[in-house]
């Protein structure tokens, strides 16, 4: 196998064998911000979680992160943060926290190997959650179900294992099972060899939870009725079949599941444990032409992001660089796949360059971001030596639409370059046709806060004010060009080309779609869906 730079085949496969890239999602509430901390004060990374307790300072955006790795000494290379536990390296990606930027977060899981999928104990499955579980499953990313707020009164247990199976298809295979209902969290069954993990509360959560393992023996004499039950349920499920199965975990067709009260650390060290055994490390990465790239190749990665702003002094713009192969050293000099156009990261990496953020080697399964890194569009593949390209990474249908104009005619050039970055970013969806002409493009959102970050930007970014003014569609289908002359003679039925080349169509409503496709059979009108 070939070696990258000083670091041999060996080393680099070893690396790789450690990362467990993941990221935790949920619908918003479910408590990510709250586990996101209380993992890092489990992998000893924070001295205090919950110093910051309290709603307003504690969103998991970058920024924050940022103020909490000037705070508390926390690693954080850009939108990742990272830290060790047992002999792994864990690299939690961040997700946006809002609904209305879930085509964001779906771009982010293209970089992670698996995730923590949080569910509140007292909803259940909510809107976001099963958008979500159906991205997941459908790009085949394994997920470990985590029951959170378990101390507050919610569903039972066995309920919510039905739910799941019902409405996600994926059979949920408890790893722990709660001892005491919910409200009354007082421990876990631990599925795999029948012993009990009692927790004790520390004060107000601000420290690692008090946990204490014992036989089921033990655990009956202290619990009583509240242990009996767990085991009379877990039997339940063994007869369900409901065990742990590694390979359909990794397929993404059953889900492990374990229960826990993030605000008071219960159940976090399981998480942890459980994400070192049974997620899957960082491996070859498939390309374009369905080739896995070995991990130990030459570098190679793609961008799943791109952030601008981020730093008011220097209006700088991020590409977060997820690694497949080999050994990201800063300085090295890359190939850009798409323009095929040398890439360096020297630059980039000094403005970065803050101490602890610097990044100096990265192996596969860890993100990087590179400053400036204006070439860079979110897919895009960077390779060093051996060219490579990896899959582009899937836009999803937009269902809000507006007409964008610049207020101020002369600040013309302003308003076409902020459309352009707004584009390649993926802030919003940008859509042309001649008809409209250059001077007013539609965008096109997956949640309408997109086009509030949209306007703020172009006016205080790109000093270009602009007007936006509502369309009256709601879904786009994938069309193709033969398909246009017949579609431009329906009424409330528009075409518009996307910068990635697609054809959409956009209809007012479901009736209307259902109503030319009656008519017009022959025609070719995909749904636009997540791959
Ligand atoms: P999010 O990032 O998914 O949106 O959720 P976040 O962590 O902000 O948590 C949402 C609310 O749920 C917070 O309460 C948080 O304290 C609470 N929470 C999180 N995990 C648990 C848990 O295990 N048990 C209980 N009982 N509550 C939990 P808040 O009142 O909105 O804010 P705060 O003032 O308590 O921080």
């Amino acid at each position: 196998m070939t070696s990258t730079g000083d670091y041999s085949s060996k080393t680099i496969r070893e690396q790789a064998a450690r990362r467990r890239t993941f990221a935790v999602i949920s619908h918003p509430d479910a408590g990510k911000s709250t586990l996101t901390e209380a993992l890092a004060l489990h992998a000893r990374v924070i001295g205090q979680a919950g110093a910051t307790h309290g709603k307003a300072g504690r969103r998991a955006t970058v920024s924050d992160w940022q103020k909490m790795e000037q705070e508390r000494g926390i690693s954080i290379s850009s939108a990742a943060l990272q830290f060790e536990y047992r002999d792994a390296v864990l690299n939690l990606i961040d997700t946006p926290g809002h609904a209305d930027f879930s085509e964001d977060t779906y771009r982010v899981l293209s970089s992670v190997d698996c995730t923590i999928m949080l569910v509140d104990a007292a909803k259940g499955l909510e809107t976001q959650t099963m958008k979500l579980f159906e991205v997941c499953a459908h790009r085949n990313i394994p997920i470990i179900t985590v029951i959170n707020k378990w101390d507050r009164p919610g569903l039972e247990p066995l309920e919510l294992m039905d739910e799941i199976r019902e409405r996600t298809g994926m059979l949920p295979t408890p790893l722990t099972w709660p001892v005491g209902a919910s409200g009354d969290f007082r421990g876990v069954l631990n599925r795999a060899d029948g012993t009990y993990t009692k927790y004790t509360r520390s004060d107000g959560g601000a420290s690692i939870a008090g946990e204490e393992t014992m036989d089921a023996e033990a655990a009956e004499a202290l619990e009583g009725d509240a242990f009996t039950t767990a085991v009379d349920e877990s039997e339940l499920l063994e007869m369900e079949e409901q065990n742990h199965d590694q390979e359909s975990f990794l397929a993404a067709k059953s889900t492990p599941v374990m229960f826990a009260a993030a605000v008071l650390n219960f159940g976090v060290h399981k998480i942890l444990d459980t994400l070192v055994d049974l997620a899957p490390p960082a491996e070859p990465r498939t390309d374009k032409n369905g080739e896995p790239r070995p991990v130990d190749a030459p570098f190679s990665g793609f961008v799943f992001k791109v952030q601008a702003g981020m730093d008011a002094n220097h209006r700088d713009r991020l590409a977060y660089i997820r690694v497949c192969s080999g050994v990201f050293e800063r300085g090295m000099v890359v190939t850009h796949a798409s323009t095929g156009k040398p890439f360096a990261t020297k630059y980039a990496q000094q403005v970065f360059g803050r101490d602890r953020a610097v990044i100096d080697e990265a192996f596969p399964g860890d993100v990087v971001g590179l400053v400036n890194a204006s070439a860079l569009r979110v897919g895009d593949s960077l390779y060093l030596d051996k060219p490579v390209e990896f899959p582009g990474i899937p836009t999803f249908s937009p269902e809000h639409f507006m007409v964008i104009r610049a207020k101020d005619s002369s600040k013309y050039k302003q308003f076409r370059r902020g459309i352009e970055q707004l584009d390649h970013e993926g802030v919003v969806q940008v859509l042309r046709s001649d008809l409209r002409g250059d001077q007013a493009p539609v965008l096109g959102a997956v949640g309408p806060m997109q086009f509030e970050v949209a306007e703020d930007r172009m006016v205080q970014e790109f000093n270009a004010p602009c007007r936006l003014e509502p369309l009256p569609y709601t879904i786009a289908r994938r069309t193709t060009e033969e398909c246009v002359p017949t579609l431009a003679r329906e009424r409330s039925v528009e075409v518009l080309s996307r910068s990635d080349g697609e054809l959409l169509a956009l209809f007012s409503d479901r009736w209307r779609l259902q109503g030319v496709e009656r008519q017009h059979p022959e025609l070719v009108l995909e749904p636009l869906v997540v791959s």
